[in-house]
């Protein structure tokens, strides 16, 4: 990738220093608009963090009130201890007990074209219908469901109702393997996996029933499974353990009036478990409860979007990241937003697909990731100028550091120079938005996340934990606990503790790399763990090693991430092969063999960009494999820094070679 590119290189970042603040048109209509206010706002959650959350909090329905908002015993932390509260009856029965009633909460709008609209009630009597017919199945409070499906509308009436009930729920991204969901359903022992035939993507259908039964063939603990019809393609059930979503919503039609009332949960109760990758080969099962994730997720929804009761909000992630649990499900919804929620591809039929959506809909609010935006930036500017843009009122972005010449293109095709942007840094494992501008009262620099939200405190540190000085590069550390922070990993607390807790004692290790500005403005470089950020998605360079060293003809395998124009990061994998493989006729086969295998083992979207073969890889004496020089060869780059630890000089000089 070259700086001179249209899209621009991440390094770009670090000579940014223009900055834009709110239109006074914008700042005037703001929820927050005042500078000051918001100054004072926030050194209150952090010097006086119970007065700050317990206002916040008691804006929600609690059935008990808690006791103490938090208790602190790092690394174990409880928010809102005491208190009872469900996250369903927050984002649906308090709305349909107000004026709120028959207001949109989610436009649904499929790839083919059809349009379904829930009011609020609607969309209660769906989920007391679904939450019934779990109870009916056996699911009981505590007991984990396995979510595989596309964006349907009835993906959120399934997590709701898991909510309503106190079953955790775990969505599995409808683009990972049979394999991947093996294991994921292994991990948190599900006994209940909700799927659907198959959903629309690209003009075609992706099969989705079809993983789920071959999955099913090594998930013992599974005993039913309910299948949404949505493609209408055949598929084999099998009796007794396979159901119809719509069959068993008659049944409970019939039996279940006037609907499932939503229990009472203690605010600590898991409220859902979500895979994500680490820097080792396998995923970690991101636990989130229920009390301060609710509180996390409605505070930032509401400040960070500068969110109205008449907007119409759209969020482009699909539900199966954390990024659709908390802004396009339970923020809103608690918010009492209208959600656009889309089923299918950018580009279908045409490459101007969202911004179609968005004059359709007169969408206000869009938030998406750098990824697409870079996308879009290819296509052309026809695509979004030939739509009536003018509804749009504030653009988002989160998933990974956005180039500022995305940013500027952002702001300026799309947002028409009218609409700030809030770059949100958050992560699976925070819950909710931690670093981003509160848009009436910060102002934006392209390529920056801005500063902490209330009752965030990050710091920049080196190895030891010392913090940086300010324009210095470190570890982005947070430091104190904050309500929608993962509690754990789903049976492994050691792992826990060991991720986040353990690198600079006391304090939450991001994985990621950052520095601070002299205005206090975070900017953040990407993971300095073996975590690649491919369009968005997170992954371990470990799990996509472990799947290439499971083919018979590989004997070893080093993935990293490179610079990509369009991606963030593109994957390439240096792989050595036992010698019966080696023969060099078959090579571009096997390339092709080795990325359909990697889409079995985990999913399509860790297929390899680049497969180079290799005679041997660069190690360490002490034989650890040197990610590092790789990456440099990786990126074109030349190999710099110590070379003085490879234990075998003459390979470095032989990789060069083999490109
Ligand atoms: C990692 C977390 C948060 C939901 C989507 C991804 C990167 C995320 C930003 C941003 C720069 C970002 C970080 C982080 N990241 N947002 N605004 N600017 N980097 O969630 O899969 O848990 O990944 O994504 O590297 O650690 P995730």
């Amino acid at each position: 990738m070259s700086t001179s590119s249209p899209t621009g290189n991440i390094e770009s970042i670090l000579h940014e220093d223009r900055v834009f603040p709110p239109s006074e048109e914008f700042r005037s209509r703001a929820r927050i608009g005042d500078p000051a206010e918001y100054e004072r706002l926030y050194r209150e959650s952090i010097e006086q963090p119970d007065a700050f959350w317990s206002r916040i909090a008691s804006e929600l329905h609690w059935f008990e009130p808690w006791e103490n908002v938090l208790e602190w015993d790092c690394p174990s932390a409880k928010w809102f201890s005491g208190g009872k509260l469900n996250l369903s009856f927050n984002c649906l029965d308090r709305h349909v007990a107000s004026a709120r009633r028959n207001k949109a909460a989610i436009i649904w709008e499929g790839e083919p074209g059809e349009i379904r609209t829930f009011t609020y009630q609607q969309l209660l009597t769906e989920v007391e219908k679904f939450a019934a017919v779990l109870k009916s199945l056996g699911v009981q409070k505590g007991d984990r469901v396995a979510l595989y499906m596309g964006m349907a509308p009835e993906l959120p009436v399934a997590m709701l109702a898991c909510a309503r009930i106190g079953a955790p729920h775990s969505v599995i991204f409808g683009g990972f393997s049979a394999s991947a969901l093996v294991d994921r359903i292994h991990d948190c022992q599900a006994t209940l996996v909700i799927t659907q035939d198959g959903s629309f993507r690209k003009g075609t259908e992706v099969k989705l029933f079809p993983v789920v039964e071959e999955a099913l063939k090594s998930c013992p603990t599974v005993s039913n499974v309910i299948v949404l019809r949505r493609s209408g393609t055949p598929i084999n059930m099998q009796s007794g353990r396979d159901h119809w979503w719509h069959d068993l919503m008659a049944a409970s039609n019939k039996n279940a009036k006037p609907g499932t009332p939503a229990e009472p949960l203690d605010s600590e109760h898991p409220l859902f478990i979500l895979y994500t990758s680490g820097s080792t080969g396998k995923p970690k099962g991101v636990l989130h409860t229920t009390g301060g994730y609710s509180v996390g997720t409605y505070l930032t929804t509401q400040w960070v979007f500068d969110l109205r009761d008449d907007d119409i909000y759209w969020c482009t992630a699909d539900i199966g990241w954390v990024t659709g649990h908390s802004y396009i499900l339970y923020g809103p919804l608690q918010c009492g937003a209208t959600v656009v929620m889309y089923e299918g591809a950018p580009n279908h039929p045409q490459p101007d697909r969202f911004w179609d959506i968005i004059e359709r809909h007169r969408v206000n609010i869009l938030y998406t990731a750098p990824t697409a935006i870079r996308t879009f930036i290819k296509w052309g500017d026809d695509y979004p100028n030939a739509h009536d843009l003018s509804s749009l009122r504030l653009l988002g972005t989160v998933g990974e550091p956005i180039n500022p010449e995305a940013w500027m293109w952002y702001r300026e095709v799309i947002g028409k120079n009218r609409c700030p942007i809030v770059d949100t840094w958050w992560q699976t494992e925070t819950g909710h938005m931690m670093l981003a501008p509160v848009p009436g009262v910060v102002p934006t620099k392209p390529g920056s996340a801005t500063k902490p939200l209330p009752g965030v405190l990050p710091e920049i540190v080196d190895k030891d934990g010392n913090p940086v000085p300010d324009g210095q590069g470190g570890f982005l550390v947070i430091r104190r606990p904050w309500p929608g922070m993962l509690r754990t990993i789903y049976g492994d607390p050691d792992r826990y503790v060991q991720q986040y807790w353990s690198q600079i004692p006391g304090s939450y290790f991001t994985g990621d790399g950052a520095h601070r500005d002299k205005d206090g403005y975070f900017w953040i470089m990407g993971r300095v763990d073996d975590v690649i950020n491919v369009s968005g998605h997170r992954l371990s360079t470990m799990e996509v090693e472990s799947a290439l060293v499971s083919h018979p003809a590989v004997a070893e395998a080093a993935v990293v991430g490179r610079p990509d124009e369009l991606k963030g990061q593109a994957i390439v994998a240096f792989v050595t092969l036992n010698h019966d493989h080696k023969s060099a006729d078959r090579l571009p086969e096997l390339k092709e063999d080795l990325r359909k295998w990697v889409t079995k083992e985990i999913g399509a979207l860790a297929r390899p960009d680049t497969i180079r073969f290799t005679e041997i890889l660069p190690k360490t004496r002490s034989g650890k494999i040197m990610r590092r020089l790789l990456r440099e060869l990786a990126s074109g780059n030349e190999v710099k820094g110590d070379t003085t630890t490879l234990e075998d000089f003459s390979v470095l000089a032989r990789l060069k070679e083999e490109e």
